[in-house]
């Protein structure tokens, strides 16, 4: 049974930190970003505090919790400080992704089958806050069930390569790579989690992915934060929105 409601956009706003870190100043602002997104008409806004800090820093997460209106998606590992981080922020949201400090980005998604016992203890104090947890995950099946074990709410399932793909021009592949992201979308849901999408995410590719009847949320961060460069960050978001609401109509 496909899932029902309105496809939310989660807005990550990693990318305006990083602008400003480049110059170690205190512009452009990531909160101020975050309140244009709400005003444009996001639902949510994603933010990820790196081990290394390298864009959004602790002070961010203070002040876009304070500041928002609409619920903030906490991005992280699985390390101890950030659990400390995340009871004391109570998002409404945290996601958990792997992280390698030599990555650029968040490279495939989170080892939740082979870490299952430390995840499942990890999360436990998380939902008794109350907060939503999500797994970034790959669309193989064993992470997909070994989350779904663990209690986790929400997974997030890794649209990076098939975005990749889309991007090469590698057609056929990145058509079998979004057939297996939609059995995987199909799949969670049966397992009654929330099927989130992201990473990689277009004007031009996100429609296939926007029309998964099961996916819920997406996460979209550099390339609306790119865009905002020449449409403005208001404009680029409310033709992601425009975009995705196409393609789950047809
Ligand atoms: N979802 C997750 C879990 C991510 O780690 C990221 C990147 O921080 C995104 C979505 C957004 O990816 P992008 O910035 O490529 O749109």
């Amino acid at each position: 049974m496909a899932a029902q409601g309105k496809l939310r956009l989660g807005v990550n706003i990693d990318h305006v930190a990083t602008l400003r870190n480049a110059r170690g100043s205190a512009w452009p602002d990531p909160l101020r970003a975050a309140l244009l997104a709400e005003a444009a008409g996001a639902d949510g806004i994603t933010a990820h505090l790196r081990e290394d800090r390298r864009h959004i820093r602790d002070a961010d997460i203070v002040a876009l919790k304070a500041g928002i209106g609409i619920p903030l998606n906490f991005e992280c590992a699985a390390t101890d400080e950030m659990h400390r981080i995340a009871l004391a922020t109570r998002p409404h949201a945290i996601c958990l992704v792997p992280e390698r400090r030599e990555e650029r980005t968040t490279e495939g998604g989170l080892d939740v089958a082979g870490d299952e016992a430390r995840l499942a203890a990890y999360i436990a104090p998380l939902r008794d806050a109350g907060i939503r947890v999500s797994m970034f995950i790959g669309h193989d099946p064993r992470q997909i069930e070994a989350s779904a074990r663990i209690g986790a709410a929400v997974v997030e399932l890794h649209t990076g390569l098939y975005s990749e793909l889309h991007a090469e021009g590698r057609q056929d592949e990145a058509q079998a790579e979004l057939e297996a992201l939609r059995r995987a979308a199909t799949h969670a849901h049966g397992l009654g989690l929330e099927v989130h999408a992201g990473h990689g995410l277009t004007f031009d590719n996100v429609a296939p992915v926007a029309a998964f009847p099961e996916v819920m949320e997406l996460n979209i961060g550099h390339f609306l934060i790119g865009e905002a460069v020449f449409m403005g960050l208001g404009p680029a978001i409310e033709e992601m929105r425009r975009r995705m609401d196409a393609a789950r109509v047809a």
